[in-house]
């Protein structure tokens, strides 16, 4: 089932009184329990499209949808993880995710135990206390992840959130998080995550939307059957990178 379309989406961006458009027609969608990524070159308006699902940002043209309906915070809840990962610096880790929770209930005791609980899931327990400037970049992105998932989101969005860890550690992150996702009591079945490394795309997704430098087009749409957990090294998975790579330069 299709959770959410985007149709004909068009941004302009108004630039010191100039028009600067960002994305031209943009069309695609995601089913439930997809994960689906966006690839494209810097600038070319990806996070333009996160900004647009966050409800930051009003397309100058087209509609995104939820079955019929125009897409509303009311009837789908987000969570975003940012490439920076966005934590207060005055708030210690536990507060940092708490923060998620308190415009959704008044119950301090559930609070505060969900939070443990997600901080506990991301591998950063023992930690609850420090502050983000006490912590590795990915422990922070941890964090960030705890924070996203612990409201029990219906779709994840993801903004490039490896892009700044070292290759180890993003390895480590992006393995877990797939981990997550496939675990059946995991909070959200659907994620959308926006990059520019194919490889990471391949890996993770069932679906890669590719885009164009800027004004964003859709170059097409590249299906991935491969197996999970993927072999990386496989031939399969280097026909796949070939030929999202392929979509890439058609450009
Ligand atoms: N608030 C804004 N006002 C004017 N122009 C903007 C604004 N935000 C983004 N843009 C422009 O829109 C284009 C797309 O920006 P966007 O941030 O969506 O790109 P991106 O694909 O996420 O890039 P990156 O991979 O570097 O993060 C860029 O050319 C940028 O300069
Ligand atoms: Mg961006």
């Amino acid at each position: 089932m299709d959770l959410l379309e985007l149709k004909h989406i068009g941004v302009e961006y108004d630039s010191n009184g100039k028009k600067l458009l960002s994305l031209q027609d943009i069309s695609f969608s995601v089913r439930s329990n997809q994960f689906v990524s966006i690839i494209g070159p810097s600038g070319s308006g990806k996070s333009t499209i996160i900004k647009i699902l966050l409800g930051l940002l009003k397309p100058s043209a087209g509609s995104v949808t939820l079955g019929d309906k125009p897409l509303d915070p009311e009837n789908l809840k987000l969570s975003v993880v940012f490439q920076n990962s966005a934590l207060f610096p005055w708030l210690d880790v536990l507060k940092n995710v708490e923060i998620a929770l308190e415009p959704l209930t008044k119950d301090e005791n559930y609070i505060k135990e969900t939070a443990k609980k997600f901080i506990k899931i991301v591998g950063i327990d023992g930690f609850e206390e420090a502050y983000p400037r006490e912590l590795s970049g990915g422990m922070k992105q941890r964090v960030s992840i705890a924070r996203a998932l612990a409201t029990g989101p219906d779709l994840l969005l993801l903004d490039e959130p490896f892009a700044a860890l070292d290759v180890f550690t993003a390895q480590a992150l992006r393995e877990e998080l797939l981990d997550l996702w496939e675990s059946p009591t995991f909070p959200p079945d659907t994620i959308l995550m926006v990059t520019h490394n194919v490889d990471e795309a391949v890996q993770m997704s069932d679906k890669i939307v590719v885009l164009s430098s800027r004004p964003a087009r859709v170059l097409g749409e590249v299906n991935i059957e491969l197996p999970r957990p993927r072999n990386t090294r496989s031939e399969e998975f280097y026909a796949v990178v070939d030929s999202v790579v392929k979509l890439m330069s058609s450009d």
